[in-house]
């Protein structure tokens, strides 16, 4: 079981597009595949079961102390026959925040994902891999699905302030590592939302490239075809199968798949 998150905590980068497609992607390979969206906004939820969450199935059951634990909820049957499972979130996430920036908070998504604690409802199959989505913040729920993941991407913005974030980013996950003794390992930082002809896209690509080499995914230019697919919760290589935006998503989610081993 590979468990991977998607984090960083400034607002908008891409976050929700990129555990969306990673999650189809996975799906499409024939891989048993849950996603948990540990995010009060909900957008993930949305674009995975355009319903309410039902309670057993809300990742706040986590954080309730004396309740139940979720269970994985079987959003679809994939033609290939593999299965993709949401736990899903919605606003009411959102008073769990309170909870408490604690290690005991920290651990309660990783020691349920290890311990399969939704195996005693049964129905749910193996799954192979997780993918975690989570809020653009560093609280409680950006770091408890860091806590739980083995990987790591990090998708970025366009902007002057995104190197700041991303050092706070890894600063914080580092000294958090240190005091856990937890590896994650970043396997992947991109650019989501790229106007590539721009001076301060090829400066800013060239920065990425000197800092983070291979790690380093590339950028997937900005097109209009990205909102439309997300309005209509498909992948966008299915609404625009020859677009380059769809062509570099399809690439680079394959690639994150494969560093995952
Ligand atoms: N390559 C792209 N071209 C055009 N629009 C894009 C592209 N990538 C992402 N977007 C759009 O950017 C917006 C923000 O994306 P998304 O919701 O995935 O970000 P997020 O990091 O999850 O946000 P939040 O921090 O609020 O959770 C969405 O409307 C999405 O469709
Ligand atoms: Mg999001």
């Amino acid at each position: 079981m590979k468990v991977l998150a998607i984090a960083n905590h400034k607002g908008g980068v891409g976050k929700t597009t990129l555990a969306f497609h990673l999650i189809k992607a996975l799906a499409e390979k024939g891989h048993n595949v849950l996603g948990i969206d540990m995010d009060p906004q909900g957008n993930l939820s949305v674009s995975l079961y355009n319903d309410r969450i039902p309670d057993e199935h809300h990742v706040k059951l986590l954080f309730d102390d004396g309740k139940e634990h979720p269970v994985p909820m079987k959003i679809c049957d994939g033609n290939n026959g593999s299965c993709v499972y949401l736990l899903g979130s919605s606003i009411h996430l959102a008073s769990f925040d309170s909870a408490g920036a604690t290690l005991l908070n920290y651990f309660k998504l990783k020691s349920y994902l290890e311990k399969k604690l939704w195996k005693k409802e049964g129905e749910i199959e193996d799954v192979d891999y997780i993918i975690i989505d989570t809020p653009p913040n560093l609280g409680i729920f950006t770091m408890s699905a860091i806590v739980a993941s083995q990987y790591l991407v990090i998708p970025l913005d366009l902007s002057i302030y995104a190197l700041d974030g991303l050092r706070e980013l890894t600063k914080k996950i580092r000294e958090l590592s240190e005091e856990i003794n937890h590896n994650i390992k970043t396997i992947g930082v991109l650019l989501m939302d790229s106007n590539e002809r721009t001076n301060m896209a090829k400066s800013f690509n060239a920065t990425l490239t000197e800092n983070f080499g291979e790690t380093f995914l590339g950028e997937i230019p900005h097109s209009i075809k990205m909102k439309e697919a997300f309005l209509d919760n498909v992948p966008v290589w299915e609404i625009a199968p020859n677009n380059k935006a769809a062509n570099k998503m399809r690439e680079v989610v394959f690639e994150i798949i494969k560093r995952m081993g």
